[in-house]
């Protein structure tokens, strides 16, 4: 059995995002986006991997940034979202994460695609922001909130880093009303095995304003990212193992460790996509 979540402790999450970047480079499943994706109907027929970049494109809509502007990407995993903003819009995009592996991928693929100079990517915890007041024009959070001890204190960051009228964008999982008395065991092992709580969807928008942050939308986009995810990665047998990376080290997992399937069909589990900027 999983064991109870608990708050995520920062050192422990980049602990085990460098063993997963180091496994994925060496299993052959390393990827630039370590995201969900967004399918925008039921209809569409995008592969995971279209659909990840898809996501960016839904905070790149939001995030309205062009080449004059400077983006920070809160927990910018190995840099995808945020070379895909520098490529989409022309801004600087400075990332950060509390993983030394990824930081290191992210600033060999910027390298790669010859764009060193706009997007620099840099060990940081989220918790407290290695930046002065109002350094960012805009500030994207692409699943990382998660993994957070205390989202209102990043969010209360955030707004302190955010120039006057600059957007956050951000999405978080939370659970769905109705909230079940006992939550379902797929949820449980994310939350235990990847180092994440899910947030209180009731309390997002105070949460939001008591950060200085005023709300600009909040959507359930469940249907169109975590449900429809399960469902395609159900299809892939070889993400049904799970990352041989929870298995290593000081890690304590149960022999039924969380596998994407767990999470097909668990319609509770929600996924939230935030909008706010600082007046
Ligand atoms: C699921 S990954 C998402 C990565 C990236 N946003 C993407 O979409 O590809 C979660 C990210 O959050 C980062 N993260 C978690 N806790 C953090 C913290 N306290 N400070 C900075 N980054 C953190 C992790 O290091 C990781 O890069």
């Amino acid at each position: 059995m999983s064991k109870v979540s608990s708050q995520p402790v920062p050192k422990a999450v980049g602990e085990l995002y460098d063993r997963l970047t180091l496994s994925a480079m060496t299993d052959g499943t390393f990827n630039p986006n370590v995201h969900i994706g967004y399918w925008d109907s039921p209809e569409s027929t995008a592969s995971v991997d279209e659909a990840m970049d898809r996501l960016t494109d839904v905070f790149i809509e939001r995030l309205k940034v062009g080449a004059s502007n400077h983006v920070l990407d809160l927990g910018c995993g190995v840099g995808g979202p945020g070379l895909r903003v520098v490529a989409q819009t022309g801004a600087r995009v400075t990332g950060i994460s509390i993983s030394e592996e990824q930081v290191k991928s992210a600033n060999r693929l910027a390298a790669e695609a010859g764009v060193a100079d706009r997007a620099v990517f840099q060990h940081g915890d989220a918790m407290r922001l290695p930046f002065p007041d109002h350094s960012f024009d805009a500030v994207m959070a692409l699943e990382s909130m998660c993994h957070m001890p205390d989202r209102q204190q990043v969010l209360t960051e955030v707004c302190r880093v955010l120039v006057p009228g600059g957007r956050l964008v951000l999405t978080d999982v939370f659970e769905r009303f109705p909230r079940k008395e006992v939550r379902h065991q797929g949820i449980d092992k994310f939350c235990n095995d990847l180092m994440s709580t899910t947030a209180d969807l009731d309390d997002y928008v105070a949460m939001l304003h008591r950060s200085g942050l005023r709300m600009r939308e909040l959507l359930d986009v469940t249907e169109q990212t975590t449900l429809r995810l399960a469902y395609e990665l159900a299809k892939l047998p070889v993400l049904q193992e799970r990352p041989a990376a929870l298995n290593e080290g000081n890690f304590e997992f149960s022999d039924d460790a969380f596998k994407p399937s767990d999470l097909e069909g668990v319609d509770d589990f929600g996924c939230l996509l935030a909008t706010a900027e600082r007046p």
